[in-house]
């Protein structure tokens, strides 16, 4: 092995920390090593926020599901997939009255370059998580943030063109999050394939989900679930997180769009 990917390898969602600040330098080093990742077109079409602000940690924790962590992150990025910046530019370059004199119609922000922004956004964010991790400091994705998008967009002034795609907290884990066993992974003839995709029956989805079916509770047996197909359905995919989730999508898609 060689040390990136021990840090790869090593690397677990830390949701306990110590409480000691990340210093400046750190902080600058991750930056740089975020700003560095691969991006569509070298346009690095994402902003991230940086929350400083306590009381706005503290609305976070709350409107990204309750979870109350969030608020003791001592370092909290939003990643915004942004082409207002862009496009801005473009308007700020003449870019309309040349389409006029052209003849041609104003071409503005589609569905595509929303799919573009989001994979520079998160990207980007992954080099965040590895250069902190690199460093000691554990981190955590909140997908919860794609919810209550009107108190987001409200809380960050974000414009038409953007979306807030995730939101990473990072910090020195605690001794017992660095005893937290890793959480396993299917194995690699589920999801790797050759040339062509392969749909999985279903004696092949019991063979991959077997070991988590192994590990489900007595107590969801009780709830009357048969199996981690059914507890998996009701806990995550209809869960209400999931179809606010859904719905606050929807909201962000129509303003991007309109
Ligand atoms: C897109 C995305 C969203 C996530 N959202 C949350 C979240 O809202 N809260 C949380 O505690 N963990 C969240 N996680 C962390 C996952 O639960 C975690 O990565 C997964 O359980 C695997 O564990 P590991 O990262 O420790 O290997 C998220 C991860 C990803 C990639």
């Amino acid at each position: 092995m060689n040390q990136v990917i021990d840090v790869l390898m090593k690397r677990r969602s830390v949701r306990a920390y110590e409480e000691k600040e990340i210093s400046a330098d750190v902080r600058a080093e991750i930056l740089k090593a975020t700003l560095r990742a691969p991006t569509a077109g070298n346009m690095m079409l994402y902003s991230i926020v940086e929350v400083t602000d306590q009381k706005i940690k503290d609305r976070l924790a709350i409107t990204c599901d309750n979870q109350p962590f969030i608020a003791r992150a001592p370092m909290v990025w939003l990643f915004v997939a942004d082409y207002q910046r862009w496009f801005d530019y473009f308007m700020a370059s003449g870019v309309e009255e040349l389409c006029r004199q052209r003849q041609v119609p104003l071409r503005k922000p589609e569905e595509g370059d929303l799919f573009l922004a989001c994979c520079d956004a998160l990207i980007a964010a992954q080099n965040a998580v590895i250069a902190a991790e690199s460093f000691g400091i554990g981190s955590c994705y909140i997908g919860d943030i794609l919810e209550q998008y009107e108190i987001h967009k409200e809380l960050f002034d974000l414009p038409q063109y953007t979306f807030p795609i995730c939101l990473l907290v990072f910090g020195y884990p605690t001794p017992e999050q660095m005893n937290r066993p890793y959480t396993r992974r299917f194995g690699e003839k589920f999801i790797l394939f050759e040339n062509r995709y392969r749909r999985a029956g279903t004696p092949e989805l019991q063979e991959m989900f077997a070991e988590r079916e192994d590990q489900m509770t007595k107590g969801q047996a009780r709830e009357g679930i048969a199996n981690f197909g059914q507890a998996m359905y009701f806990r995550k995919f209809d869960s209400e997180f999931s179809v606010e989730m859904s719905r606050s999508v929807k909201l962000i898609l129509e303003q991007w769009l309109k």
